[in-house]
């Protein structure tokens, strides 16, 4: 099991100019990692799904450093072709906190051109697929210049502790569909540093859950998340909240390998109300729920109670609603949402999206 470059041999000379490219997929929390402590590390454990369509797509060249800039990171960074300052900072800074685990760094020059087949502030994460795709070609770019990874596992899970100190998220999504991250005493080889696949456990119905993702608000959410975590820090409820969510986690894994969406809607929809519930009550307090999202969610429960549709929902830090529900629901769910839920949509605009097979590698 390898997450520290340190211990990996140089095995040869870097081969540059180098490029690689790789497409990372968002990820959808059903038990929330809301709270961090030290350098990324989560409060409590998380497990969510990748998604489909809602991916970043990620090219990295690097050259060798032509001026002489010690510990400088040389970067620029494309967003839809675009250089975009506000993420090239953001990127220094991921890459600064990783000096130590991954000295070549500063040796390179990097350029990073990026896009995202998803728009900005639709309420998809684009720092879970934007983090986890580059962090992929990192470690992608640290195999051409160390060496062989031991195993295809230990290349994701370096790959998942890179994306974990630019995003928490973002190291979930460096696997395809169900995926834990942070230490859980019933899970066995889960970890604070890194995300674990857990797919192999899923019920068959659970295998290809559908994520349609109903854009209440496009406006910029009024928390970050980074501002939001750290709200936990001073939060009256903090403790229970960590020990909910670990219960919550042990449960709702149970539900999904048994295939029991009663159980699988009841948790869901605890840990999304949980997430909304500690942010209001924070001592600096957010609601980012509008009437068009509580319209939804009462929606959403009525027809489940009415016609015993499996169908349940769950929200981000925003006031968008992603309604779960399993493949064998398709149609019915489809008409459910034409016929209830898009008029509270920000013009009828939702995103039809289900569970991934993860990241790939574009072929240069
Ligand atoms: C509500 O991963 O965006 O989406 O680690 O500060 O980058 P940072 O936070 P981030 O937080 C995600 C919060 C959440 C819940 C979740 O995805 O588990």
């Amino acid at each position: 099991m390898n997450v520290n470059i340190t211990s990996l041999p140089y095995s040869k000379k870097a081969p540059v100019p180098m490029i690689t490219r790789w497409k990372s997929p968002s990820n959808i929390a059903l038990v929330k990692y809301w709270g961090k402590r030290d350098h990324q590390i989560p409060q409590n454990s998380s497990l969510s799904f990748s998604l489909n369509t809602s991916f970043t797509d990620t090219q990295v060249s690097v050259r060798p450093k032509t001026e002489k800039g010690g510990d400088l990171i040389a970067l620029k960074l494309y967003l839809d072709e675009v250089r975009n300052p506000k993420f090239e900072d953001k990127i220094v800074t991921w890459f600064k906190q990783l000096i130590t685990d991954a000295p070549y760094l500063s040796q390179f020059e990097w350029e990073i051109k990026t896009s995202n087949t998803f728009p900005h502030s639709s309420g998809i994460a684009s720092s879970a697929s934007g983090m986890s795709a580059l962090a992929l070609c990192l470690t992608d770019i640290e195999y051409k210049v160390y060496g062989k990874w031991d195993k295809t596992e230990d290349f994701y899970r370096r790959a998942s502790y890179l994306a974990r100190l630019g995003s928490g998220s973002a190291c979930r999504s460096v696997y395809g569909g169900y995926t834990v991250w942070g230490k859980h005493d019933a899970i066995a080889g889960s970890s604070d540093l890194y995300a674990l696949s857990v797919s192999k456990y899923i019920h068959p119905d659970f295998a290809s859950m559908h994520d349609a993702i109903m854009i209440v608000s496009r406006s910029e959410k009024s928390v970050s998340s980074r501002a939001g975590h750290s709200l936990m820090n001073s939060h009256p409820f903090a403790s229970q909240r960590y020990l909910q969510a670990q219960q919550n986690m042990e449960n709702l894994l149970n539900f999904i390998q048994n295939g029991d969406f009663e159980g699988f809607a009841e948790i869901v929809e605890n840990e999304a109300l949980t997430l909304h519930s500690l942010m209001m009550s924070s001592v600096q307090s957010f609601i980012l729920l509008q009437p068009n999202s509580l319209e939804i969610i009462h929606r959403i429960r009525n027809y489940r109670k009415r016609t015993g549709v499996p169908v349940c929902f769950t929200i981000d830090a925003g006031p968008n609603i992603h309604v779960l529900y399993p493949e064998k629901a398709r149609e019915e769910v489809l008409s459910f949402i034409q016929n209830e839920l898009i008029e509270f949509c920000d013009q009828q605009y939702w995103i039809d999206d289900k569970t991934g097979t993860g990241p790939s590698k574009v072929i240069l």
